[in-house]
């Protein structure tokens, strides 16, 4: 179990990431018991976007032995399998399958397909302030042991770093991601350093911040000619840029990988976790045989607007970083 559990949601603000017992019980947790639900959520909302994780013991969304069972049974042999697994709710769709898997993918899209849409209707009922603005994006099976897992630097998740899609930029939305531990046995284990609140200053300190985007005509038309064109980086904002750059930094700069303080968690056999990591610097170190959901949720939604990373940023920046919408 986690080394350290505050059963309060009135942690300290102290740029440090703390766990949120949001569901711990024998039974299932349900986001609408309490007659006080609307107060609740909008805790729950404030401990994410103040870095902090919520933590569910068991999983509080069902999750069969059965699906359980055949997901621990695929075999790991093929080079290609070393991947995670991608599930594509808009398209109902698998990435990243080896061919020798493709007999048993009806199986598998349908367990990402059922877990995708428990999640998000979790979510949807738990953190009710977000109402209409959580956006369902990819889903994974991470069916990879992470410990010592090769991979090139960039790509490693056992170094501390805030995530950024390069090829799906948010401008300035929240990546929130939902994780459960399916391994029967094993603990996932994470590190979580300092949140991007305090580290964002150090960081453009080092890597400089973003540039200032021309606002003459010459330059809207470009980037909308950009934009019609679809080219590579068209829709990245001076945010999704700096964001990117920060994910490289934390991972490429040894000193900052060595230097930064370190906390360890272990989540348990059958527990679900969920977490803003564009606010918190994580990484895993161990585990094997995980689900995670991703939800992209509007800037406009936060309940502190002020902790977003957006708004951090532009602070320090002075102007805005964002892409007219
Ligand atoms: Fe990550």
């Amino acid at each position: 179990m986690p080394s350290e559990m505050p059963a309060r949601l009135d942690v300290p603000q102290d740029g440090h990431t703390h766990l949120i017992l949001a569901g711990i019980s024998g039974e299932k947790f349900s986001p609408s018991a309490p007659s006080n639900a609307s107060v609740r959520a909008r805790e729950f909302c404030e401990q994410l976007e103040r870095g902090n994780i919520l933590f569910f013991a068991p999983t509080p969304f069902a999750f069969s032995r059965e699906k359980r069972e055949f997901l621990l049974s695929q075999k790991q042999t093929s080079a290609a399998y070393h991947k995670n697994v991608a599930y594509r709710p808009a398209e109902d769709r698998l990435t990243g399958l080896a061919k020798s898997d493709a007999a048993e993918e009806g199986r598998l899209r349908a367990i990402l397909r059922e877990y995708s849409q428990e999640a998000a209707q979790f979510v949807g009922e738990l953190l009710s302030p977000y109402k209409n603005a959580v956006r369902r994006d990819f889903a994974s099976y991470r069916s990879v042991e992470e410990r010592e897992r090769p991979a090139r630097l960039r790509a490693r998740n056992d170094l501390p770093h805030v995530d950024a899609f390069p090829t799906r930029p948010t401008n300035g939305d929240r990546i929130l991601r939902v994780f459960t531990n399916l391994n029967p046995n094993q603990n996932r284990v994470w590190l979580t350093s300092e949140t991007f609140d305090v580290l964002a200053r150090r960081i453009a300190g080092q890597i400089g911040l973003p540039a200032r985007r021309g606002n003459g005509f010459a330059a809207k038309s470009l980037a909308a000619m950009a934009r019609a064109l679809h080219l590579p980086g068209a829709n990245r904002s001076p945010y999704d840029d700096f964001m990117h750059r920060c994910h490289n930094f934390m991972k490429e700069d040894e000193t900052f990988r060595e230097s930064c303080p370190k906390q360890r968690w272990e989540f348990p056999p059958d527990s679900t976790w969920m977490v803003y990591t564009d606010m918190v610097s994580h990484a895993v170190l161990e585990g094997q045989f995980a689900m995670e959901q991703t939800f992209i949720v509007s800037r406009q939604a936060m309940v502190l607007p002020e902790k977003s990373p957006i708004a951090i940023l532009e602070k320090i920046a002075g102007f805005p970083l964002t892409n007219p919408a």
